[in-house]
Formats: C-alpha cells, sequence, structure tokens
C-alpha cells in the first residue's frame, strides 16, 4: 500500500503540474481525489490492513491527499495568471491608433440668434428670464390694457383651451412683462425669450408657432432717450458699428408712446433693393413707453417710475443674420440646411 501511494504520489503530482488547462485540471483533481478517485479508492481500502500498520498508513495516505491539493491550488493558481496574461496581451490597446473622431453636432440658427441677443442684454445688466406658454388671458391682454373686444383676442387669432376665453397659448412674450412686475422688485430690466402662438397659415414668413424676445426696463426717470439709447446700442452690437435706426410712431396697447425701430438695409445701405422691398429700411421691432395704466395694474406708481419696453421676432432675426428665405426651413431640421450654419 505504501507503494501504490507513493506510485499514485508521483503520477498525480507530474499529471497535475503538466495539466495545460483549467477543464484538465478538474478531470485530475476528480481522478485522484474524487469520490470514486484513486486515492479515495486506496483510502478505502485502509481496513484491511493489520491494526499496526493503519496509524502511520494513514498519516502517509494524509500527507499524500495535502501534497496533491497543494498542488493542484499551485497549477490552479498559475493557469489562472496564465490565462490573465494571455487577455492582457490580446486586448492590448494600441494607443498609437488614430481615434475616431465623435460627430459633433452644433447649434441651431435660432439658438445661435437667440445666443447673440441674449449676450449683449447679459452684457448690460439685464436678467433672462423664462416664462409658461400657457397663459392667462388675463396676463397676456387684460393686464396688457388690451381689454374685451380688441382684434388680437379674437377666437380667429388666439389659441383658446376653454370656452369663456380665460386660458390660452400666449400670443406674444408680453405678458412676461406682467410676470416680471409681479414677482420682482424694482429697479426691473429683463429679457424673456421664448415660444408664442398665433392662428396663422404656414407660409414663408408665417407659422402659428413661432419666436419673440420680449424685454423691459423699470425705473425712475426712465424716458424714450434710454429706449432709443438701448436699442441703437444693441443693434451696433449684433449688426456693426454703424448701423442706422430709425423709429417710426405706431400703436401697441400696453406702450405709450408705441414705436417700431427699423435698422437700414445691410444690402443697399438705405438706397432700396429687393432684401428691404425698395423701403431702404427693415422692421426690427415693436417698442415704446410703458403705458401708465400697465405700471399701475402691477401696483407700481406711474407718478415715481417710467419704463418701457421691447417686442422683436426672433425668426425674423435669425432669417436676416442668415439669409434664410423661408421660414419652413427653421423648423423641418432638415440636416442638410442645418449643417450650413
Ligand atoms: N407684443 C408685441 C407683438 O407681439 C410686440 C411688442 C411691441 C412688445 C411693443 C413690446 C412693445 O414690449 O413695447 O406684436
Amino acid at each position: 500500500m505504501k507503494e501504490q501511494l507513493s506510485d499514485i504520489r508521483a503520477q498525480a503530482l507530474a499529471a497535475l503540474e503538466a495539466a495545460p488547462d483549467s477543464a484538465q485540471l478538474e478531470q485530475l483533481r476528480v481522478r485522484y481525489l474524487g469520490k470514486k478517485g484513486e486515492l479515495t479508492n486506496l483510502l478505502k481500502q485502509m481496513g484491511q490492513l493489520p491494526p499496526d500498520q493503519r496509524p502511520a498508513m494513514g498519516q502517509l495516505a494524509n500527507e499524500v491527499r495535502a501534497a496533491l491539493e497543494a498542488a493542484l491550488e499551485r497549477r490552479a493558481q498559475a493557469l489562472e495568471q496564465q490565462a490573465l496574461e494571455q487577455r492582457l496581451a490580446a486586448e492590448a490597446v494600441d494607443v498609437t491608433i488614430p481615434g475616431k473622431p465623435p460627430r459633433l453636432g452644433h447649434r441651431h440658427p435660432m439658438s445661435i440668434a437667440l445666443g447673440e441677443i441674449e449676450q449683449v442684454f447679459v452684457g448690460m445688466g439685464f436678467t433672462v428670464l423664462d416664462g409658461p406658454e400657457i397663459e392667462l388671458a388675463q396676463l397676456n391682454f387684460d393686464r396688457l390694457n388690451a381689454e374685451e373686444g380688441h382684434p388680437s383676442r379674437d377666437w380667429s387669432d388666439t389659441f383658446y383651451f376653454d370656452t369663456d376665453s380665460r386660458v390660452m397659448l400666449r400670443s406674444q412674450t408680453s405678458p412676461m412683462q406682467v410676470r416680471a412686475m409681479d414677482s420682482m422688485p424694482l429697479p426691473i430690466r429683463i429679457i424673456a425669450p421664448g415660444r408664442v402662438y398665433r392662428k396663422d397659415e404656414v407660409d414663408a414668413t408665417h407659422s402659428p408657432m413661432f419666436h419673440q424676445v420680449e424685454g423691459m426696463v423699470i425705473d425712475k426717470g426712465v424716458t424714450m432717450a434710454d429706449l432709443k439709447g438701448t436699442l441703437n446700442t444693441v443693434v451696433e452690437q449684433l449688426y456693426g458699428a454703424g448701423t442706422r435706426t430709425r423709429f417710426r410712431p405706431h400703436h401697441f396697447p400696453f406702450t405709450e408712446p408705441s414705436c417700431e425701430m427699423d435698422v437700414q438695409c445691410h444690402k443697399c445701405a438705405g438706397a432700396g433693393c429687393p432684401t428691404c422691398k425698395g423701403e431702404g429700411w427693415i422692421e426690427l421691432l415693436g417698442a415704446g413707453m410703458v403705458h401708465p395704466r400697465v405700471l399701475e395694474m402691477a401696483g407700481i406708481d406711474p407718478q415715481v417710475y417710467s419704463g418701457w419696453a421691447f417686442g422683436i421676432g426672433l425668426e425674423r432675426t435669425a432669417m436676416r443674420r442668415f439669409k434664410i428665405a423661408d421660414l419652413r426651413l427653421i423648423f423641418e431640421n432638415d440636416v442638410r440646411f442645418l449643417e450650413q450654419f
């Protein structure tokens, strides 16, 4: 039995040492140390030995078992290490191979145009406000001095949610003037860009959804000169130093006096051409001095405070900035179009 044990030991150690992978190592474990393995079988015959030989043989058998288990463990570790090294070699990254450049998107022409406007106003100390597109008619109209019967309140012009015309898609960003006055301490200097909605048919210059940027200043001693000075500065920043503007009288319910501001046509420098339809000037925005009643309705004393406001159409600004002939291109999101900016 002693011989058998040392045979098994020699054989098994050699085999374990040479096992080429973990699957075969496992087979060897079963073959020698498993329930029906060679060593186990031999131990079962221990009972047939004379009693005086059993302790020595038992000890030897335990030593053999321990040696095999240790060899098994060692080989398993070696194989694992080998496998790891193989994997590291196989998966090695060649850092010298040029990378694939990620396909970067870019900003939409409308975002670029808005960003430029925001930058100019923020630079002058204005705060940018965001507000709801679903608005109360009270803020979109009443609080802006556009009373019942005002043409823009008509069902044919405005999207209402209810039959008594209380909740609507805002038709202008001007209700943000009211929201600013209701929520901010004086003095106020804000712009408020956002979507507005009107029942217009889609064509090259109209869309039922478009964007405006509202602006408002309220402080003590604010005059029309501040309005003109600020807007002229903005225009020079956007269109270049020396760009000329003109102000024409107009009417808006929430400003008095009201005006529209034109910029001199960049194509013909005022001579008249197809771009400005022969006018020499291009209409840019509506503006005016905040109506005393609008201030009063917001709880601001028009004897103490005064203000000016403006509203500018963003699509038109972007179309002029990027020479886009058809408004629909802005919303169709055709990548071939958008990639040009
Ligand atoms: N809300 C006006 C419109 O949609 C634009 C406008 C005109 C806004 C004059 C103003 C303003 O703040 O003072 O046509």
